[in-house]
């Protein structure tokens, strides 16, 4: 559960509670034997697993990658996300999804993997960095109903919007989280142009110039 404050959950409280629901969706596709019970908890699983690596790609890792010195591991969860899309994408692609309970069962075993991994070694870390986790979150909460509108009309969009909790915080989140979105994008682009002449960023002072922002 996440710790609520008067604002709703944290980012990383937010992908906490993606964690679970995903892996408990897994868990559920894993026990059932009803074959379109087993169907519907996949492609639910698989939504939400889209939309919460758009998160963190969008959002949290540009955010983590300013405050966190080891970049391969950054580069790593990211290598991860495109060999998930990879399988997701053959799932989606019913006329190409041989093994089809075979496949989702090697993607949930390799997601679980990389939610361990970002709990133990990339979450700590951000939370400690100092980073606005708050404004984060309520920027996330924004992107999230963004994605979902995308969803709207589907029966996906609206399972999933009844499902996510983070949702609920969506409302008090539209001020400050656009204008936290908006710095994010900013940096991003800074980042990227000091790629392409080489000369990368160092770790302290963006995360002083992200504080200073979030003041
Ligand atoms: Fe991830
Ligand atoms: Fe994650």
């Amino acid at each position: 559960m996440s710790k609520q404050t008067e604002w709703g959950p944290d980012a990383v409280e937010m992908l906490r509670d993606d964690h679970r629901r995903v892996h408990e969706l897994f868990q559920e596709f894993d026990a059932t034997t009803d074959e379109h019970d087993k169907k519907q908890l996949a492609e639910t699983a698989l939504l939400e697993l889209q939309i919460h690596a758009a998160l963190e790609e969008e959002l949290f890792y540009p955010a983590a990658r300013a405050v966190c010195e080891n970049d391969a591991l950054l580069d790593r969860a990211e290598e991860e996300h495109h060999i998930a899309k990879i399988v997701i994408h053959e799932l989606e692609d019913r006329l190409n999804a041989a093994r089809y309970v075979a496949k989702v069962t090697v993607l949930a075993e390799s997601v679980w993997r990389h939610i361990q991994e970002e709990e133990a070694l990339l979450f700590p870390v951000v939370r400690e960095s100092g980073l606005d986790l708050q404004a984060l979150g309520r920027a996330m909460a924004v992107r999230r109903q963004e994605l979902l509108a995308d969803l709207e009309g589907s029966p996906w969009g609206t399972r999933i919007r009844d499902m996510g909790t983070a949702a609920l915080v969506a409302t008090l989140a539209i001020g400050s989280g656009l204008l936290y979105w908006v710095a994010t994008i900013g940096r991003r682009q800074t980042r990227t142009t000091k790629r392409r002449s080489s000369a990368k960023p160092t770790k302290q002072s963006t995360t002083a110039k992200h504080a200073k922002q979030h003041a």
